[in-house]
């Protein structure tokens, strides 16, 4: 499974892997894939060099990459304070409520929010750049638009490639206007921030659209079909997120919610801004569903969004309160029904893929090819 791409990154197999767990990072790595750590939640540069030195000790000197959200449309020299008393009372009063109304105790004193979303703000995305670059990153991925120009300019000063993920060929043009190197066209199946186009249409319209860059596809990729698919689409590789989230290195802190994953079908999903104020696929639970009544006060804007269940989030995964527990994820899901290692899953993708290539192969061969 060698393309362009993955020759000039000297991996293994095509296969990306953006994980918030540095241990599946490291493994997705050593695995032959591309592991890809995302830094959204690292608010504490000390905490993201931390990670980062495990990962260099626990790769095997395999190439690995960084994933920041810096969202095209930022708020500028605002900081924390002044994004939290932009917030109506009648929201919070609404998160009160919905918590009170499922009994979810508070954090005991002393324990601070772990879900925080400050790393959606330019400033501390910026933190965590300049952590990285003194790391050897191979690969730099922007979430929520193209990075600014003095980051893909001191990205290619290091000789780290910039990516950028996108959900129409649109986004996709404008990435490469910005000197973004690779294209991850993520369609709407998948998890986190997704746009309303599924990868079967996304893939080749933005393959075409930004052609020769090289293109990942990514959203609804869990099987080695699927591998074999989005390569058939022009793609010079695939992008997983959801599937990682049940393997045995991931640390979700929750066995309740590995279980609900477990269980979850590829309809148990929802694309809400319950979560960010923005569209993510996550699975659909009685908070999402809150969030999303008509009766409701609707959810606010990146970022107030975020800074308002904060809080909420992190106590109900403190206490696995069941009926609001979630996470964003794909459609893909619905596949996920056993832990496997990281290993197991990439042995599974590359059987998987030959056997879809040999079929379609054998297939051509009887049309009379
Ligand atoms: C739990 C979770 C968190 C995510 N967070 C981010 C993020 O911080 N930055 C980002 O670029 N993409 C994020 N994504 C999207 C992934 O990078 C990837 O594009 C997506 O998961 C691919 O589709 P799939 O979920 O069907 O595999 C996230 C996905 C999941 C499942």
């Amino acid at each position: 499974m060698q393309t362009e791409l993955s020759k000039k990154l000297g991996i293994e197999y095509a296969v990306f892997g953006f994980t918030p767990f540095p241990a599946v990072a490291a493994a997705i790595s050593r695995a032959g894939g591309f592991g890809v750590l995302g830094a959204v939640r690292y608010t504490a540069p000390d905490d993201l060099k931390r990670d980062l030195d495990w990962i260099e000790a626990h790769v095997e000197g395999r190439p690995y990459g960084l994933d920041v959200v810096m969202p095209a449309t930022k708020v500028e020299g605002v900081t924390e304070a002044d994004v939290e008393a932009m917030i109506p009372p009648g929201h919070r009063e609404f998160v009160r409520d919905t918590l009170a109304k499922y009994g979810v105790p508070e954090l005991p004193e002393g324990e601070a929010a772990g879900w925080r979303i400050t790393g959606w703000m330019e400033q501390v995305a910026r933190t965590q750049l300049d952590v990285a670059f003194d790391y050897p990153i191979r690969l730099l991925a922007n979430a929520l638009g193209s990075p600014p120009a003095d980051v893909v300019a001191r990205a290619h000063e290091r000789d780290v490639l910039v990516a950028a993920l996108a959900g129409s060929a649109r986004h996709a043009v404008k990435h490469r206007a910005a000197g973004i190197d690779v294209v991850v066209a993520q369609g709407y199946e998948a998890g986190g921030h997704t746009g309303e186009i599924a990868s079967m249409v996304l893939t080749p319209e933005v393959v075409d659209a930004v052609d020769p860059l090289p293109v990942l596809a990514a959203g609804g990729i869990g099987s080695g079909r699927q591998v074999a698919a989005a390569l058939a689409l022009g793609a010079q590789g695939v992008w997983l997120g959801s599937l990682w989230l049940t393997t045995t290195e991931a640390d979700l802190h929750s066995p309740a919610l590995t279980r609900k994953l477990l269980a979850a079908g590829s309809g148990d999903t929802v694309r809400s801004r319950a979560l960010t104020g923005k569209p993510a696929r996550q699975l659909r639970t009685e908070w999402t569903d809150a969030w999303d009544d008509p009766a409701g006060p609707g959810t606010l804007p990146m970022p107030l969004q975020g800074l308002l269940v904060a809080d909420a989030v992190s106590r109900v995964q403190r206490y696995e309160v069941d009926p609001l527990l979630g996470t964003p994820v794909g459609q893909i899901v619905g596949r996920m029904t056993e832990e496997r290692s990281v290993q197991a899953v990439f042995d599974d993708l590359t059987r998987g893929f030959e056997q879809a290539v040999d079929r379609v192969v054998r297939v051509a061969g009887r049309s009379g090819r």
